[in-house]
């Protein structure tokens, strides 16, 4: 970490650029200011628009070949800096660094994956009805792109979206998150560093997003809107990319039901159960927020799930053996406060947690949560896992289908029977199978209903910056 007085830049226009005001990155493990960033606004978006509209005539006029080439560098140079990286990522937002490897790879897989589907965009030519024409099907970036991620994955969220645009011959202006732009800047280092060219990907932090997103959703030269983050936000900014007729991405929330069935391997699905509620301190929008367990295996299960969750190492993001960092914000713990609260005036037993010490809340297990609980309506986002028993299939698959979000389900079962139906009827844009972390660089991820628009990651992910323009030929 650089000296914590010295403004860390913007990467804007190719260079990095100091701004008029800064503001400060906290740990929100020791609460100590760890950098002082470059806080852009309307100014730094007006350039950044210019900048990223005379990259994408530059960048797209490279070949696929090329583009592939600067990703897989790009993916090297990752990889050869993840202890930097996760180091951040533990200082800026608390996650473990033994978790923080782990995404560093998961980030730089999205870079490797695209570079490869990069080579593979293609148009066709069609049969006509007229033996005179020829029906040519080319597929073309979209245009500049403005990307929004969240602090949660910090590193994955950059690549996931990045690297399909940049793929696609796109140019991209970053916005990351205000408690995590630390990453962000770093991987733009290293895009420099590559060679890539530089204005192609800009990463503009902003301790206020409003008055650079502002400029960059009116402006009608950006073609793309890419959102990761709350309902909430996702639904504004997709009336606002309605003014100038933007394509949207949107991964939004998600509060995933998991299905634990009597005939599912006990043990296979008490640990992945445990990954998909604590992986990331609940932190992600594929998280187990709600656990449905059947009847005749609840109490085996509560009693031995409780058992694992307390021996999660709860500690400083930055100690090798930690498991379990600090959330992100006073905000996040208080919501988890307030579910517990809520869920135990309700009825619900506490089985192990519950502890707060700043902004580290020790893995927590309700047993007999009722239904109607905020800890089961609404997203948690935190490490607190409500138990609920169900009897039949059915009752499953309607209480797991409850709600507006759509994103991840997840189902554990032997039975082949019951893995096809349960995943056909659940309402979601991923479905586990005894599986607690089914994303990956090469699958479609995203969500239905209130949870988003379109897809990330797999062929989807590239297909998201691409127009398809028709050229119908007569020949003379
Ligand atoms: C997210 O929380 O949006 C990402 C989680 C993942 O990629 O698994």
């Amino acid at each position: 970490m650089t000296d914590v007085q010295q403004m860390q830049p913007a990467w804007l226009a190719g260079a990095w650029k100091e701004t008029a005001k800064s503001f400060p990155v906290v740990s929100p493990f020791s609460g100590e200011v760890v950098a002082n960033v470059a806080d852009c606004g309307e100014q730094e978006a007006r350039l950044a628009a210019d900048q990223a509209c005379q990259a994408f005539s530059e960048w797209r006029g490279q070949t696929a070949f090329a583009r592939a080439e600067l990703l897989e560098r790009w993916y090297q140079a990752m990889l050869a800096h993840d202890q930097e990286i996760a180091r951040l990522m533990a200082q800026e937002m608390g996650k473990p660094v033994s978790e923080g490897l782990g995404e560093v790879r998961y980030a730089a897989s999205f870079l490797r994956w695209f570079a490869e589907e990069a080579k593979r965009v293609a148009g066709e030519f069609l049969p006509s009805q007229s033996a005179r024409k020829r029906l040519w099907i080319l597929k073309q970036p979209v245009g500049p792109v403005y990307a929004i991620t969240p602090w949660n994955f910090p590193a994955a969220m950059v690549t996931r979206k990045v690297a399909p645009a940049l793929a696609a011959g796109c140019s991209v202006i970053l916005k990351p998150a205000e408690e995590s732009p630390l990453t962000a800047l770093y991987l733009a280092r290293l895009w420099a560093e590559v060679g890539g060219l530089p204005a192609a990907f800009q990463v503009l932090p902003a301790s206020d997003p409003a008055p650079l997103s502002r400029v960059l959703m009116a402006d009608s030269r950006i073609r793309k809107l890419t959102f990761t983050g709350s309902t909430e936000v996702g639904l504004m900014l997709y009336q606002e990319a309605a003014k100038t007729l933007k394509r949207v991405s949107l991964e939004l929330g998600g509060g995933a039901p998991v299905l634990v069935f009597d005939d599912a391997d006990l043990d296979a699905a008490l640990s992945g159960v445990l990954t998909a509620k604590f992986r990331n301190v609940g932190q992600s929008c594929v998280a187990a927020n709600r656990i449905y367990v059947q009847r005749d295996i609840y109490a085996a299960f509560s009693k031995r799930y409780a058992e694992l969750a307390e021996q999660l190492k709860v500690g400083d993001p930055l100690r090798p053996e930690t498991q379990i960092g600090p959330l992100v914000s006073r905000q996040a713990v208080d919501k988890v406060k307030r579910h517990l609260e809520d869920a135990l005036d309700r009825g619900a037993t506490l089985l192990t947690g519950g502890r707060t010490e700043g902004l580290t809340v020790w893995p927590t297990v309700l047993a007999d949560v009722p239904r109607e609980a905020l800890a089961v309506s609404e997203e948690t986002f935190g490490p607190l896992a409500p138990l609920i028993p169900f009897g039949s299939e059915e009752e499953a698959v309607q209480l797991a289908n409850r709600g507006q979000a759509g994103l991840a389900a997840y189902v554990w079962t032997r039975d082949l029977r019951r893995t096809l139906l349960t995943s056909e009827a659940l309402e979601f844009g991923i479905v586990g199978v005894n599986d607690g972390v089914p994303s990956t660089a090469n699958a479609p991820f995203g969500g239905v209903k209130f949870s988003g628009l379109g897809r990330e990651g797999g062929h989807e992910g590239i297909a998201e910056y691409l127009e398809t323009k028709f050229v119908s030929i007569d020949l003379p």
